[in-house]
């Protein structure tokens, strides 16, 4: 199958956030099936065009409109590598090229720009995908330009649009459509919502299918709690509103292989992971106790829960337990947990910075991860935790209720501690019942620990279920 990729942003050329994760996995696990294949168009961003170590050759120059815009497009191919997706990479320097990937005043030009260009570029490349997979809104208007321009190019083309997160949607104002769009008044209705020009619910409405990354956050997509305004919208899609759980890349995150790590280990040489947690205390300044060290490596957020943790917090710390955070986010949540901590040296890291080597380091030296997400259409720290024996405990919602189910220390089925509710005082109960299987049911905490470890949170399958998705859609 021909199966042309669309997102803004992918690892290892340009990450933020998970997006980024799924955006390497997925089209490496496609292109891997006999008989795909698969390319991948991003944006040519600054740090792509400065990386030295990516060989690129340009194919083709040319202009596309957005109304008296004529912008320049330019056409480069990362340097084919064997049974790995093509990449294409966009470039417009006014766009660009610039410090940093999203926030600007102009983004929604700037994606405009990117839909309507990847379109005119495969067009050039004559590729005809069967499929079109674009990835949350910066994609939004590319099943809009393909019926509205682009349909004689690709008569037979199908889209499918991923909504790895509601939240952000790509509104701008009304006169976005006649500035910038340069559309028939028919797409105006199309690609309007509650007064803006939403790209997203432009999306939503003209893709052949939508999918979200998990199947418990498909359902909870229909719900306005949810679905930040586009409730009614995603309901509208009914049955082609689908959800598919992600992976992880196993081979990425592998405690067995992993070089930040003190010690690497299995779940067959568990007991090796207790080097990596006295390695890191020893690195952050813990007391090298026993006891267990739970930790979160995340954005300080709202949304990923970390008001609830910060109404728990000290009532937290009076348990026999270490904390470890990593991450930074929103000022009030950086200083309330710095304060916290340097009340209890020795017994609460708190480390505001982001680094990918640390984090590994964490998810292998700690026992318990908290993921107490508001809302989370998959997450993928969680699976990450699971992959280095961490058991998580979550707030069961979006892709952490399908991924995290509740342990019953009776028939030893399950993967973790979940609370059914968002507020602090189920969260610290959840706590409390992992606290209460690691000090007075170890082996059986060992064997849960190990069974975590084993699972399949491999691409293997979810991309078995995008191909059923695509040969059901064509
Ligand atoms: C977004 C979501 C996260 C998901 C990721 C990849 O970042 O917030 O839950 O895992 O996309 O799909």
């Amino acid at each position: 199958m021909r199966i042309a990729m669309i997102a803004s942003e992918a690892a290892p050329f340009i990450k933020t956030g998970g997006l980024g994760d799924v955006l390497q996995a997925l089209p490496d696990e496609l292109a891997r099936i006999p008989g795909n294949q698969v390319a991948l168009f991003l944006p040519y961003y600054k740090s792509i065009k400065n990386n030295p170590l990516l060989e690129v050759e340009l194919l083709t120059s040319f202009t596309v409109n957005l109304t008296w815009r004529q912008q320049y497009v330019g056409l480069f191919r990362l340097k084919p590598r064997p049974d790995k997706p093509e990449v294409y990479f966009v470039d417009n320097e006014y766009y660009f090229c610039r410090d940093g990937i999203y926030g600007f005043y102009d983004d929604g030009e700037r994606f405009a720009y990117f839909a309507k260009a990847v379109l005119a570029c495969m067009n050039w490349l004559e590729l005809d995908p069967e499929i079109i997979h674009c990835h949350d809104w910066q994609t939004g208007l590319v099943p809009v330009y393909l019926d509205a321009e682009f349909r004689t190019c690709f008569p037979t083309t199908k889209t499918v649009f991923t909504i790895h997160n509601v939240e952000y949607q790509g509104k701008t104002g009304p006169e976005f459509f006649n500035e910038v769009l340069g559309l028939d008044d028919f797409w105006r209705g199309v690609c309007s919502y509650e007064g803006c020009i939403n790209f997203m619910k432009a999306a939503i409405v003209r893709a052949n299918l939508v999918t979200t990354v998990s199947e418990t956050y498909a359902k909870e997509l229909k719900y306005p709690y949810f679905a930040h305004g586009l409730a009614g919208i995603l309901a509208a899609r009914g049955e082609n509103l689908r959800g598919i759980t992600n992976g992880i890349d196993v081979t990425g995150y592998d405690p067995a292989t992993d070089k930040a790590l003190e010690k690497n280990y299995t779940a067959d040489s568990f007991a090796d992971k207790q080097a990596d947690k006295r390695a890191l205390q020893r690195e952050l300044g813990l007391e090298e106790s026993d006891a267990p060290i739970l930790s979160m490596v995340t954005r300080l957020a709202s949304h990923k829960g970390i008001d609830i943790l910060c109404y728990i917090l000290r009532r937290l710390l009076e348990r026999k337990i270490q904390l470890v955070i990593v991450g930074t986010g929103e000022a009030k949540y950086e200083h309330t947990l710095q304060a916290v901590a340097n009340d209890y040296p020795g017994k609460f890291s708190m480390n505001l910075r982001f680094d990918s080597a640390l984090a590994s380091r964490v998810y292998a030296g700690s026992d318990i991860y908290l993921m107490p997400s508001k809302s989370e259409p998959c997450g993928l720290s969680q699976l990450i935790a699971m992959h280095y024996g961490t058991v998580p405990v979550v707030n069961a919602t979006g892709g952490l209720k399908d991924t995290v189910l509740p342990f019953n220390p009776e028939t030893g089925e399950g993967r973790g501690y979940t609370f059914q509710s968002y507020n602090g005082d189920d969260f610290l109960g959840a706590i409390d019942r992992a606290l209460g299987d690691y000090y007075e049911n170890h082996d059986a905490w060992v064997e849960l620990a190990k069974n975590d470890m084993r699972a399949d949170f491999s691409w293997e399958l979810p991309a078995q279920k995008y191909m059923e998705l695509y040969h059901s859609v064509l």
